[in-house]
């Protein structure tokens, strides 16, 4: 009983203090104002940890029991305060603060829960179970969905012809659905990459201790299983020291950001007047406070800007860990707040995107009429030339001086003249080649349609049914994989 402090505030850590502290540092170095956002996994972790420490014999069942009553009333109790919960600073952070409560309720058992083990591994244990949680049951999730929905829009729109882009010029046609794969494709290789990430993510920490780990003997084996872990880090020292698996996840989300907003700069430029390829319902757009006539599209242009915020994060992480000495430092705290910021963003993001997207209407005719325009078919033309046996570099020539002709016709015609405009006597001018299969050659229809290699813009209806398989594919697999764990 000597050892027990009066004051229920005196700090755990307190035994070898002289003075109280200071109040600018309790302010100054507490994290339980945002860290209190793990509780769930801090308990977690510590109902796994208490299991083990029972099954060695180092606490008894009826303490376990105890314990275990314990921490289910106070995830009630932080429950009921809400998220956002008003908590005393002075407890520092949330592990603390769980350990005083359990001190509170179960007095002597309660010191216990903290035998073989150090804020250190139970920091890096929380963030873990945390971050796992987040990729699993949400982020993927979103991907997918997301994924679903474009898949879907590109299966009405294989017909759909637009003007695909090179530099920003016109270059080339291509088909709606070929441009919205190409998102597909890009939040396939996002997800991999969170996939990837949950393996390193997966790695118990816990036992690592403060840096060495415990004298005590203690079963990793068992807190590996009991919390689906996958495998036990494998040096303590690097175990508490580690935060490779933050840095992913904000690396990961970064790229993920990336993406996003390149699409999300597309759907900018595509709802100008200039372009008017699409529409965004009134529902997902925003008005002026000056300029009545105004539809904004704010969702997409802060979709843009929100990926900033998530770059920043990734260069707040990799600068707070780039001269940390081994092991635990508590510079490391300050990898919270770019996290959760980083949650929160790609949360937002990936929530508006899935709902925003079923509301934009493309303008069909409008994209098919520019992807006429421009001598877009001035490839398809040098191409008809090489399956007649011309070298492709002449047929690039070729192609070059007859587009040039047409600008100059257009010029003293004062009117748009384009390849298929011309006669077959002004074509055999450039060369004896050309035939009258050529019209038949320069419709943007027969372009497309033409371009039937793996992965071109006609084979999109293959194209489709492979990323829908490998989808439903990989749920199945996806399933049995955690299954397994
Ligand atoms: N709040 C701390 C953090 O987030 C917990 C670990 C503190 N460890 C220590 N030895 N002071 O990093």
């Amino acid at each position: 009983m000597a050892n027990i402090k009066k004051d229920s505030k005196k700090k755990p850590w307190a035994g070898v203090f002289t003075e109280e502290t200071a109040k600018g540092v309790e302010e100054f170095t507490e994290s339980i104002s945002f860290d209190h956002r793990l509780y769930e996994f801090d308990i977690q972790g510590s109902w796994a940890h208490a299991q083990m420490l029972m099954n060695q014999g180092i606490i008894t069942k009826k303490e376990f029991a105890e314990i275990d009553a314990g921490l289910r009333e106070i995830k009630h109790e932080i429950e009921l305060k809400g998220k956002s919960g008003d908590f005393d600073k002075s407890f520092e952070d949330i592990h603390m603060y769980i350990e005083a409560e359990l001190i509170k309720k179960c007095r002597e058992t309660g010191k216990k829960l903290h035998t073989a083990r150090s804020r250190n591994d139970q920091v890096a244990l929380d963030l873990r179970l945390y971050l796992r949680f987040i990729t699993e049951h949400y982020v993927i999730d979103q991907i997918i969905t997301f994924q679903r929905t474009l898949i879907g829009i590109s299966q009405e729109n294989i017909d759909t012809i637009m003007p695909g882009y090179t530099h920003m010029q016109r270059a080339q046609p291509v088909t709606l659905a070929h441009h919205l794969l190409a998102y597909v494709e890009m939040f396939e290789r996002d997800k991999e990459r969170y996939k990837e990430a949950l393996e390193r993510i997966s790695t118990l920490p816990l036992g690592a201790c403060a840096l060495s780990g415990t004298t005590l003997d203690i079963d990793r084996e068992t807190v590996k299983k009991k919390l689906r872990f996958k495998h036990i880090s494998g040096n303590s020292i690097d175990a508490v020291s580690d935060r490779d698996f933050v840095i992913e996840f904000i690396s990961n989300s970064s790229i993920m950001m990336m993406h996003l907003s390149r699409m999300a700069e597309e759907l900018v430029l595509w709802s100008t007047k200039e372009f008017s390829f699409i529409k965004i319902s009134d529902a997902y757009t925003t008005g002026s406070s000056i300029m009545p006539q105004k539809k904004n599209p704010d969702v997409a242009e802060l979709i843009r800007g929100k990926t900033g915020r998530v770059y920043g994060a990734l260069v707040s992480i990799l600068t707070t860990m780039k001269a940390l000495p081994l092991a635990y430092n508590r510079d490391m705290q300050e990898d919270k707040e770019p996290l959760f910021d980083v949650v929160n963003t790609i949360k937002h993001v990936l929530r508006i995107i899935n709902e925003m997207f079923p509301h934009i209407k493309f303008n069909k005719e409008r994209m098919r009429e520019t992807a006429a325009e421009g001598f877009s078919l001035a490839t398809d033309l040098a191409e008809y030339l090489v399956t007649k046996g011309m070298p492709f570099r002449e047929a690039h020539e070729v192609t070059g001086n007859i587009v040039k002709y047409c600008i100059d016709k257009s010029r003293s015609l004062e009117k748009s003249v384009d390849l298929h405009d011309l006669d077959l006597k002004e074509f055999e001018q450039f060369s004896d080649l050309i035939k009258d299969d050529i019209y038949s050659r320069l419709t943007v229809e027969t372009s497309v349609k033409g371009r039937k290699l793996f992965g071109g813009t006609g084979e999109v209806e293959a194209q489709i049914k492979r990323l829908s398989e490998q989808m439903d594919m990989e749920k199945k697999k996806w399933r049995k994989f955690w299954q397994l764990w």
